[in-house]
């Protein structure tokens, strides 16, 4: 089952006849400013890479967590996770069937990992699941893409205990979640017994997805499994470097997050003015409006050579922020097509 993503211009240029330059993409929640990249020392392209300890302080600093790890996106470990827990379960428990619950809107790769390790699909949406069979695992979007939905630290702190009565593994990816204060992590709640993987994007705040790095912050045994499962040059050099100096970069962090939410209010009240009797849902990573005729204005907005995401279940469609000049071109395109 090949899943739909926000990103794929290729596609939908080549769909509507229009090249893909021409194009305004606001189709992924990846943060339009980009961390600057510098200099990159020839040394880092020749040698092969190695996780600093710098680079892991720098981390934990960052993520507030007692442990953590780099891995290649979140996506590498989302794909992984199903052996690893079915490793982990094997070794000391037997069990007849295998269960998982996940979010029925929501980053569908997850799904899509469980399904392929033969998991049997459960699906919550806005509670958390509060019946879960025994070694089985529950995975939580935190906060959801697309729908902007949020848990408290309380609901996941009464979940977390509820999964540790039931062996099972909480897994709460929180790829959007660097744009809240520190609190809103459930990483600060982590304890070094429990079976609980927090994913951590760098990509969408840091705008730089094409460079493939994410934070695993767990136990102290999980990151080490994690460690030995990964190998040892799954991360690239590059990658590593400029990470370590964004997760460093406070005062940058402080202007992104300033950035972002302005744009995100103006993109707010641009969408409520162009798009009425919508219902929009936004943070400050991307606006999600839904709409009885989301599939109509999505295919208006691609005539016009302007992508978002129009969600699976066809009721929504989610804009990433635009910078100032984006917004001047959505604000035309709106008016065209309204
Ligand atoms: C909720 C969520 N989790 C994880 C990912 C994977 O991101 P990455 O592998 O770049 O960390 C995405 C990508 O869109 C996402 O939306």
């Amino acid at each position: 089952m090949a899943i739909i993503h926000g990103g794929q211009l290729a596609r939908v240029a080549k769909q509507y006849q229009i090249p893909e330059q021409d194009w305004l993409d606001l189709s992924t929640g990846i943060a339009p400013f980009s961390y600057p990249i510098p200099e990159i020392p020839n040394k880092i392209w020749q040698d092969l890479p190695t996780i600093s300890s710098s680079l892991i302080a720098a981390a934990k600093a960052y993520y507030q967590a007692e442990y953590c790890w780099p891995v290649a996106g979140s996506q590498q470990l989302i794909e992984k996770l199903p052996a690893l827990w079915n490793e982990k379960v094997n070794s000391e428990h037997s069990r007849s069937q295998k269960h998982v619950y996940l979010p029925k809107v929501g980053y569908k790769e997850h799904q899509q990992a469980w399904f392929k390790g033969d998991y049997q699909l459960h699906f919550y949406q806005e509670e958390l699941p509060t019946f879960i069979e025994k070694n089985s695992v529950v995975v939580v979007i935190n906060p959801n893409n697309p729908l902007t939905d949020t848990f408290s630290i309380t609901q996941l702190i009464e979940l977390q205990k509820y999964c540790e009565e039931q062996h099972a593994l909480l897994v709460v990816d929180e790829a959007f979640a660097d744009i809240f204060e520190a609190e809103f992590s459930f990483v600060t709640h982590l304890n070094n017994t429990a079976n609980v993987i927090v994913l951590r994007s760098f990509g969408k705040f840091f705008g730089l997805a094409g460079l493939r790095i994410g934070f695993v912050c767990s136990s102290k045994a999980w990151c080490e499994t994690i460690q030995d499962n990964i190998g040892p040059w799954s991360i690239n050099g590059p990658a590593l470097y400029v990470a370590e100096l964004a997760l460093k970069d406070k005062s940058w962090q402080k202007q992104q997050t300033k950035r972002l939410q302005i744009q995100s209010h103006k993109m707010i009240e641009l969408l409520k003015k162009q798009l009425p009797s919508s219902n929009i849902k936004a943070n400050a990573l991307f606006v999600t409006v839904f709409n009885e005729n989301a599939a109509l204005i999505y295919q208006l907005l691609c005539k016009n050579a302007v992508y978002v995401r129009l969600t699976d279940e066809q009721d929504a469609l989610r804009f990433g922020i635009a910078d100032p000049s984006q917004l001047q071109r959505l604000s035309a395109n709106l008016a065209h097509i309204g």
